[in-house]
């Protein structure tokens, strides 16, 4: 079948976060900017989703319900076929979202007062779940150099060697930055988390969204080692636009790492699962490959279109190539360097809603990020209203 992703689809009236008039007048400052900010995708689900929820809905009975063999599989096959790793159906435990596991891995792992290694600009969830659970940011920041994103390996060995520290939360890939860590640089940071007793969260939650010319590797897939020194994290939610389902995959192979954080999840009564989310994920991953295969094309155009239209209109600032995620981070420090100054431009004069660099901690002035999983036309009203406001304030 042939997905329609330049389809306009008004998401009012559909409870959509990333829409929503008031959360925007409260984050923005106007209900009429247009959103490329939250990362889930103006585009319809894969009609197998589609259809599996409708079927489950039409149903009439929404009971507690259970998650069957088939789940499992799908989780299992889906690993393996595209990601070649072999998992078992004991290691995986269900939560509702990827960031409630982390906050539930540091209530496993740590005490009050660890401190906990990022890699800024990252993910601002990271840093509240890391200061809401009583424990300390420890950045070492991303050095870029000037094309491309790369971990700063001797300032993190210099940080794992406090004994204070005993986690570190790898995004893979990463988000903002949108780099796909190489097996070399992933092999390169675990051994450095196993000679010093750091355990690895790995959010994998993007790990489907890679662009041509690059290729994803789990880091539990790497060694032994490295399966025994993590929890994986892996969900449908970015990689089929599924992220309202709430549905996540933590996959532990460690057994005793494992029953620590079955404790914290029974403690706090997790387990259950609404009927659509099972339906939606089983769907997603038996038969959702070819909508993900159109999206990636689809996805890629935009990435061009928004190389060309820089060049052309704003020609000092830059789309750092992205080798996965649909999160483009741009560079406007030609323009500004003053990162609050550019967010307020945008989201004021521009009256478009962004990620601003400066929420995902130090490395992140003079950039901002945009979610370009959305119909072309729709990317390119944004370029324009950005492209107007910063020409206006600079030339
Ligand atoms: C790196 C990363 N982790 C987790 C999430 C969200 O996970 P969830 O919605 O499953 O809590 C996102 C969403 O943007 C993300 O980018």
């Amino acid at each position: 079948m042939k997905y329609d992703f330049d389809e306009i689809i008004d998401r009012s009236g559909t409870n959509s976060a990333k829409w929503d008039k008031n959360t925007l007048k409260e984050m923005f400052g106007a209900e009429d900017v247009l959103p490329f900010w939250v990362a889930d995708m103006d585009f319809k689900a894969a009609q197998p989703i589609i259809d599996a929820v409708v079927k489950r809905a039409e149903h009439g009975i929404y009971g507690y319900s259970s998650r069957t063999d088939s789940y499992y599989e799908s989780i299992i096959n889906w690993t393996k076929r595209r990601h070649g790793w072999e998992i078992e159906k004991e290691w995986i435990n269900f939560t509702p979202g990827v960031v409630p596991a982390i906050n539930y891995a540091i209530q496993a792992f740590c005490i009050p007062g660890d401190k906990i290694i990022i890699q800024n600009p990252v993910y601002y969830p990271f840093h509240d779940a890391i200061k809401n659970n009583g424990c300390h940011i420890i950045d070492s920041t991303l050095k870029f150099n000037g094309e491309y994103y790369e971990m700063d390996f001797e300032d993190f060995e210099n940080k794992a060697k406090d004994p204070k520290v005993t986690l570190f939360i790898l995004c893979s890939p990463h988000n903002p930055v949108s780099r796909v860590w190489t097996k070399e640089e992933l092999e390169k940071i675990g051994d450095i988390c196993c000679r010093n007793n750091v355990l690895v969260i790995a959010d994998e939650i993007h790990n489907d969204l890679v662009f041509s010319g690059y290729k994803h590797t789990m880091f539990a897939s790497i060694k032994e080692e490295f399966a025994l020194n993590s929890i994986t994290c892996t969900a449908p939610s970015k990689t089929f636009n599924l992220a309202g389902m709430q549905a996540s995959n933590i996959i532990i192979p460690n057994p005793l790492l494992r029953e620590r954080f079955q404790r914290i999840l029974e403690k706090n009564a997790i387990g259950g699962q609404n009927p659509f989310s099972i339906v939606a994920l089983e769907a997603a991953y038996n038969e959702g490959e070819d909508w993900l295969n159109q999206l990636l094309a689809y996805l890629e155009g935009n990435i061009e279109f928004i190389h060309e239209y820089l060049k052309k209109h704003l020609p000092k600032a830059k789309l750092i190539d992205p080798q996965g995620t649909y999160l483009g981070w741009l560079d406007f420090r030609g323009y500004e360097k003053d990162g609050k100054k550019l967010e307020s431009l945008v989201y004021g004069k521009g009256r478009v809603a962004l990620d601003g660099g400066t929420w995902f901690g130090n490395g992140g002035d003079g950039f901002i990020r945009l979610n370009f999983a959305c119909p072309k036309i729709l990317l390119k009203e944004g370029l324009e209203r950005i492209a107007k406001a910063i020409n206006e304030e600079y030339n």
